[in-house]
C-alpha cells in the first residue's frame, strides 16, 4: 500500500512505545510501516522502506531466548535508528559487549551530546537536555567503527553513530518518541528527512485515498459486513468502506436495548445520507433482556452479551447470503496488544466485544483503521465527513449500560439510568466540558436509601455519578467537575428521574478502580 509514499519501517521487538514511534512519523508527514520483528526480509523490502527503525522491546540480547529477525537487513544499506533494546542489538551484532547496567534506569535523565551534526541537528546542545530512559542493559564495549554521540551520568554510551559509506546506523539508549524528551520530535524528523531522505508527502487525506483503493483491490465484487455498534471507530470504519464499495456494504446496528438515551436514532441518521447504503437496524432488546434476567454476575453478564451478539450476526450473515469480508474499526492500540512479541501489555484488554467473531464466521477481516490512534480516527472522520457529536462522541463499552447497573438488569432500572445518565451528558455538555473528558456517565446502583421529599419519607435508588480524563483509558483520573455543575446534575437528576433519591460522585482514579463499575 502507499507506494507513492517514502516509507519508513519499524520493526517492533514488543515495546509499549511503538506505536508512538509510528504515530510521531506520521506526525512528521512520512508512511511508516509498523512490522513484527520476526518479518522475513523479502517482505521488508517489498516495502521499499528509505529507512528501518528497531523498537525497544522487553527482551535482553544478553539472554538466550531472544525475539527471531532477520539480521540481514543490517546490510541492507538503508538507514537504521535503533531505540533501547533496538540499540543493544545493533550493539551486539557489530561486535560491541551489551552488559547489565549497574543501576537500571528508568524515567528522567540528563542527556550531554557530543556530536551536534545529524540526529542532533538544529537542536540547542550547549546545555545537558532531559530524554526519558527506560532500560536495564547497557553498551559496555562500543561496536567497531562506532563513535559516541551522547551520554548521561548513568550511560556513557547513550547514542552512538557509525557512517561509513553505504553504512548509515544511529543508535539512542533513551525513548525519542515518548514526550517527556525533549527534542525529541526534532531527532526523529532529523533521521526520516535527513538521514533517510523522506519527503513530507503523509496526510490523512493521503492515508484516506490509498485505503479506499486498497480495500476496493481485495473486495472486488464481493460483499461486505460491517457492525456498527454507535461508537466512532466502527462508524468510521463503516464510512470508509462506503467510500470504497459503496453498495457492496451493509451495515448492521444490533439494538441490545442497552444502549444510551436516542443512541440507535442518532446513529441511524448519521448514515441515513449515504445513498444506497444497506443498513439495518436489528431490535433485538427483548432477547437481550430475556437472556440478562435475574443475572448479577459482570463476568457473566459480559459473556451473554458477547454470545448474544454472535448470534445474532451470524444471523444476519447468513441471511445476507454471499457475504465474504467483515469490516472492524480495530485500532492501532488493540492491534499491538496483540502481534507484539511477548508485549508487555499481551492481555490488558479481555473485553474487546467482537472478538470472537471472525473465526467462526470464516470472514475475511477488513480493519482500515489498525495503523491508527483515536484522534487520527477523529482525523479521518471528518475528512469523511462524519459529524462531530459523532466523532467525538465518549467511548462506550460493547455490553453497554448493562455494566452500568450493578445487580440485575430490568427494563425499570434501565429506564432509570437512561434518563439519569442522559442528564449527566447533557449538564456537562451544556457547561462547555463534555471534549475535556474522556467519559462521564451514570452508574445505578443496587442499594436503595432513605430521602425525605416533600413531606413524604422516600425509600429508592442511588446514581453514581462518574466522570473521568485519560489519555488511553489504561489509567484514569477522576475530573474535578465544578461544584455547580455536580450540585445541577444531582439536582435535576432527583427531580427529573423517578425512583432516585440520592446521587454520590466516584472520586476514584484508575488505578486501583476501573472506569467502569463492572
Ligand atoms: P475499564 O472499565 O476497564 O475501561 O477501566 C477502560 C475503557 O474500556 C471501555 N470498556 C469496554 N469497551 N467493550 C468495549 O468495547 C467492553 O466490554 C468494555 N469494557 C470497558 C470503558 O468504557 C473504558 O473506556
Amino acid at each position: 500500500m502507499e507506494s507513492c509514499h517514502d516509507s519508513i519501517i519499524i520493526l517492533d521487538f514488543g515495546s509499549q512505545y511503538t506505536q508512538l514511534i509510528a504515530r510521531r512519523i506520521r506526525e512528521s508527514h512520512v508512511h511508516s510501516i509498523i512490522l513484527p520483528a520476526s518479518a522475513t526480509l523479502e517482505t521488508i523490502r517489498a516495502c521499499q522502506p528509505k529507512g528501518i527503525v528497531f523498537s525497544g522491546g522487553p527482551a535482553s540480547v544478553t539472554e538466550t531466548v531472544t525475539p527471531s529477525w532477520s539480521s540481514e537487513v543490517l546490510t541492507e544499506g538503508v538507514p537504521v535508528l535503533g531505540i533501547c533494546y533496538g540499540m543493544q542489538l545493533v550493539a551486539h551484532h557489530m561486535g560491541g559487549q551489551v552488559g547489565k547496567a549497574a543501576r537500571r534506569e528508568f524515567g528522567r535523565a540528563e542527556l550531554t551530546v557530543l556530536d551536534p551534526s545529524d540526529l542532533f541537528q538544529g537542536i540547542a546542545v550547549e546545555r545537558p537536555f532531559p530524554v526519558w530512559m527506560s532500560h536495564g542493559d547497557r553498551i559496555e564495549t562500543l561496536p567497531p567503527g562506532f563513535t559516541i554521540i551522547a551520554q548521561t551520568a548513568n550511560s556513557p554510551i547513550a547514542a552512538m553513530k557509525l557512517v561509513n559509506g553505504s553504512k548509515r546506523f544511529y543508535c539512542l539508549q533513551f525513548h525519542p518518541e515518548v514526550v517527556h524528551t525533549t527534542n525529541g520530535t526534532r531527532i526523529l524528523k532529523n533521521f526520516v528527512y535527513d538521514i533517510c531522505g523522506c519527503q513530507p508527502t503523509w496526510t490523512m487525506g493521503s492515508f484516506l485515498k490509498a485505503t479506499v483503493e486498497d480495500i476496493q483491490k481485495r473486495v472486488g465484487t464481493g460483499r461486505v459486513l460491517c457492525a456498527l455498534s454507535g461508537g466512532v471507530d466502527s462508524a468510521v470504519a463503516a464510512a470508509m468502506t462506503y467510500r470504497a464499495v459503496g453498495k457492496q456494504l451493509t451495515c448492521v446496528c444490533i439494538d441490545n436495548g442497552l444502549l444510551r438515551k436516542e443512541e440507535a436514532a442518532q446513529l441511524q441518521k448519521a448514515f441515513a445520507s449515504y445513498d444506497g447504503l444497506n443498513f439495518r437496524m436489528v431490535d433485538a432488546s427483548s432477547e437481550f433482556l430475556t437472556a440478562l434476567a435475574r443475572v448479577v454476575d459482570p463476568e457473566r453478564k459480559r459473556k451473554i452479551i458477547g454470545r448474544q451478539f454472535i448470534k445474532l450476526f451470524e444471523a444476519e450473515a447468513k441471511r445476507m447470503g454471499d457475504v465474504s469480508f467483515l469490516v472492524q474499526g480495530t485500532l492501532y492500540p488493540d492491534v499491538i496488544e496483540s502481534v507484539s512479541f511477548k508485549g508487555p501489555s499481551a492481555t490488558i484488554k479481555t473485553h474487546h466485544n467482537v472478538g470472537g467473531l471472525p473465526s467462526r464466521m470464516k470472514l475475511k477481516l477488513i480493519e482500515p483503521l489498525r495503523e491508527l490512534f483515536k484522534d487520527e480516527v477523529r482525523a479521518l472522520g471528518k475528512e469523511l465527513s462524519l459529524p462531530d457529536d459523532l466523532l467525538f462522541r465518549h467511548p462506550f463499552p460493547g455490553p453497554g449500560l448493562a455494566i452500568r447497573i450493578l445487580g440485575a438488569v430490568t427494563p425499570e432500572r434501565l429506564a432509570m439510568l437512561r434518563e439519569a445518565d442522559a442528564i449527566v451528558l447533557q449538564e456537562i455538555r451544556q457547561f462547555g466540558l463534555y471534549r475535556d473528558l474522556w467519559q462521564a456517565f451514570a452508574v445505578l446502583l443496587p442499594i436503595r436509601t432513605v430521602g425525605v421529599m416533600g413531606d413524604q419519607r422516600t425509600y429508592e435508588h442511588v446514581v453514581a455519578v462518574r466522570a473521568v480524563k485519560s489519555v488511553d483509558g489504561m489509567t484514569a483520573d477522576w475530573a474535578k467537575l465544578p461544584h455547580e455543575l455536580l450540585e445541577t446534575l444531582a439536582n435535576r437528576i432527583i427531580n427529573e428521574v423517578n425512583g432516585v433519591n440520592r446521587v454520590v460522585y466516584d472520586i476514584s482514579s484508575k488505578p486501583p478502580g476501573t472506569i467502569e463499575w463492572e
